[in-house]
């Protein structure tokens, strides 16, 4: 579990690769004065990422590390996340799988959103094999990250259901919506309690 101690607030670093639409959910929650967190740096594996744009509005420490070797690069984001005082790592969208070696360093201070009901659909995919599979609900997920793919401890679950008509891009376009919702409202539970 994450140990703070006092009132201030959990200084963050949300590590994205793509569009970025969590991250900017995670931005307007921290600039709430309530808000337990502030986000402090965002980490991106790919220049190029769009979500990179929420942190050039909002001026926020940004850098990208491509993972390409994998043991210096995660060396390096370790280090430079030491510099900057981080104590929670927050994954919305993070397309690479961090080493245990690294998960271990960040013992129960790394989250991630998943767009389904874990642990049913861990992985890739996940809207098209629920459409599939013709399940009548999906939903998503906010965990703690272990060693294992999409399997640390949740913390926060929303359910929706799946419509007659719905496709894989419809579904996600609704889960996504949750996704927005869901992200903050875990951190609260983590943190508001303290
Ligand atoms: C989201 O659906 C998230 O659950 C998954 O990747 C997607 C990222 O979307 N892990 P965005 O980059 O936050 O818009």
């Amino acid at each position: 579990m994450v140990k703070l101690t006092g009132k201030t607030k959990v200084k963050t670093a949300v590590f994205i690769s793509g569009r970025g639409s969590n991250l900017k959910s995670l931005i307007k929650f921290a600039n709430l004065k309530k808000s337990p967190i502030q986000i402090k740096l965002i980490l991106s594996t790919n220049i190029r990422a769009k979500g990179l744009s929420f942190a050039r509005k909002h001026n926020i420490k940004y850098k990208t590390f491509k993972f390409e070797d994998k043991t210096r690069d995660e060396m390096n984001v370790l280090k430079y996340l030491n510099k900057n005082e981080i104590s929670l790592i927050c994954l919305a969208g993070f397309m690479k799988i961090l080493s245990i070696n690294f998960i271990k360093k960040f013992n129960g201070k790394i989250l991630n959103i998943h767009p389904s009901l874990l642990p049913k659909y861990k992985g890739l995919n996940t809207h098209q094999r629920v459409i599939k599979n013709k399940e009548k609900f999906s939903g998503c997920t906010v965990h703690f990250v272990n060693s294992r793919l999409d399997a640390g401890k949740i913390i926060m679950q929303k359910k929706i259901k799946v419509k007659k008509n719905d496709t894989a891009k419809s579904l996600a376009s609704r889960i996504l919506k949750q996704e927005h919702v869901l992200y903050p409202k875990a951190l609260g539970k983590l943190f508001f309690n303290r």
